[in-house]
């Protein structure tokens, strides 16, 4: 009876060292770090519109959105030349570095807003 507790413990460290895995996992997917990114068929909606909510919305909307333009709507996006955006967000000279006052974006954003630019700017 004694050695089927143990077991039995044994068997739930386990388990719960499998299932703290995993987590891991789905954190690393959720932060685009160290996984593999897709950058295949990128559209304003089903790609970029999440990134330019999560970092860049706050600042580019409403009715006096910086610099102008707004980044939460698809034409709005569309009104920065791709040259500007792109040197903003990959934080190179002559650019304002985007977000501001904030950490660049994760390489596997940006690779996703290249994307987005190299494929025709799709909407959706
Ligand atoms: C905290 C506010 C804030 C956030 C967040 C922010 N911006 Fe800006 N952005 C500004 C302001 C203010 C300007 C105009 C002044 C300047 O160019 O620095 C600007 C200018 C720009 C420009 C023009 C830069 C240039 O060199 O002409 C681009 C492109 C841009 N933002 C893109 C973005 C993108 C993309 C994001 C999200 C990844 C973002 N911004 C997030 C405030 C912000």
């Amino acid at each position: 009876m004694k050695n089927l507790f143990w077991s039995f413990g044994a068997v739930a460290v386990i388990a719960v060292a499998f299932a703290s895995c995993s987590k891991d996992n789905e954190y690393d997917l959720a932060n685009n770090n160290n996984v593999i990114c897709d950058t295949t068929a990128v559209s304003y909606a089903n790609t970029v519109a999440a990134i330019m909510s999560a970092n860049c919305n706050v600042c580019h909307s409403g009715a006096n959105p910086s610099a102008g333009i707004a980044t939460n709507t698809y034409q709005g996006l569309n009104a920065f030349y791709s040259v500007t955006l792109l040197g903003s967000i990959r934080h190179e000279a002559n650019y304002s570095p985007m977000p501001n006052n904030a950490p660049k974006l994760s390489d596997c954003d940006i690779n996703k807003v290249t994307a987005w630019i190299n494929q025709g700017k799709l909407n959706n």
